[in-house]
């Protein structure tokens, strides 16, 4: 059991992060008091006040837990062949997602489980407090809704932050949609939302050619909102398309990938609540250009990063790996890309503020849930200075220490 507080004590430098860009402060010679679930106390160490426990963080740094804002957690099988493939020249294509539906639905509930406990339990290792994930390896009503119901057996004990109905993910492969998609998307927004309604939160589409198009993706989001779930879009990830226009008309919280992005899309995303999620994982192992995050931080927009954990295109929960790739491949700075990568998901998933009795995510902040991590390093700089590293030295979700 926790102590009623802790004080932690002894950080080198810490990053708080905050709402506004270039908000959060750098605190030296910094402590930490946790009280509960939320953080009490912040301030340089010399200032502290006395608490139950007292930990020493030995002159680390420190900085809030990465909240990944995009995962796909809920599936069986590994398509290492399609990956070699692309090492071989092939483009990705979407139509690999239907050899992992064949798997998932060939699973045991059992085996669903030990996949999501496991597949969570590395991303606690790595830092990560806050997950969001997905159904869309089942496509069928029966899957889906399993899928969903598994996600929210997490969700209900207090190991996910979010649940999203994915059953827009692909046309599944069957006689009975070949020649007419449409009355899948009919089975999407009709029965099978009706079916997985209490067990999710958010709606998201995959809206891409070879997938959804623009049409069948407003049919998803309209359903979505009228049965009073918050939206989100996978979008701009193969080529250009209306994925991003489309998430910023409908109020999505977040549109996801934003590879192939016009002047206009980022505009309209600057000038929108919708966040532009990076998958910079993602981007590498299907060797497609980079999102512009750069260009979208210039331009204003709310950018968050993400591990886009899945089995086709990013199977990783690394978000070290991501934010190292931010930096050194999409030109964000180290503060740039720690932000996007806890408040900037936080904002994602609209936990950035206290909600509906939920405490903030994403921060370090008084009053905000209690997700810290320490680094085995002086400065946070070194997650990219030294990518690849085991940095992850302790990490505490909801106040409790989960990895030691
Ligand atoms: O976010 N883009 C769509 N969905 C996943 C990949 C799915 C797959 O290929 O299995 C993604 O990259």
């Amino acid at each position: 059991m926790s102590p009623a507080s802790t004080c932690i004590t002894g950080i080198r430098e810490l990053w708080t992060v905050g709402s506004e860009p270039g908000s959060g402060r750098t605190i030296r010679d910094a402590a930490i008091i946790i009280e509960g679930d939320r953080f009490a106390w912040v301030g340089p160490a010399a200032e502290a006040g006395s608490a139950d426990a007292v930990v020493d963080a030995g002159g680390r740094a420190a900085i809030p837990g990465w909240v990944d804002s995009h995962t796909h957690l809920i599936f069986d099988g590994d398509r290492a062949d399609e990956f070699a493939a692309r090492l071989d020249g092939q483009a990705y294509a979407a139509g690999g997602i239907n050899v992992t539906v064949n798997a998932t639905n060939s699973a045991s509930d059992e085996r669903l489980r030990t996949n999501i406990r496991g597949r969570l339990r590395d991303a606690w290792l790595g830092g990560t407090t806050a997950l969001e994930t997905k159904t869309g390896y089942a496509l069928s009503l029966d899957g889906e809704l399993r899928s969903a119901e598994l996600a929210a057996e997490l969700y209900r004990a207090g190991n996910l932050e979010a649940v999203t109905f994915l059953g827009a993910h692909l046309v599944p492969d069957s006689p009975a949609y070949r020649d007419n998609p449409d009355a899948y998307v009919d089975l999407v927004v009709g029965e099978m939302l009706a079916a997985v309604r209490p067990h999710v939160q958010w709606m998201d589409v995959f809206c891409e050619r070879g997938a959804f198009n623009a049409a069948q993706t407003r049919r998803v989001l309209e359903a979505g909102r009228d049965a009073g779930l918050g939206l989100r879009v996978h979008g701009n990830q193969i080529g250009p398309g209306e994925g991003v226009a489309l998430a910023v008309e409908y109020g999505a919280a977040s549109v996801d990938h934003c590879n192939f992005m016009s002047d206009a899309d980022i505009d309209a995303l600057a000038n929108s609540d919708t966040v532009a999620t990076v998958l910079p994982a993602c981007d590498l192992s299907t060797r497609v250009q980079f999102a512009p995050a750069r260009e979208l931080l210039d331009a204003g927009a709310t950018v968050a990063i993400a591990s886009n954990c899945n089995p086709g295109t990013s199977y990783t929960t690394s978000m070290q790996y991501c934010v190292a790739t931010a930096v050194l491949q999409m030109g964000l700075s180290v503060p740039e890309a720690v932000r996007a990568a806890t408040w900037g998901g936080a904002r994602a998933l609209r936990r950035e503020e206290a909600r509906d009795g939920l405490p903030a995510l994403g921060a370090v902040e008084v009053g905000h849930r209690a997700d810290l991590q320490l680094l085995d390093a002086p400065s946070p700089t070194h997650l990219a200075y030294r990518p690849g590293m085991p940095l992850t030295h302790s990490v505490w979700r909801a106040g409790e220490r989960v990895v030691a």
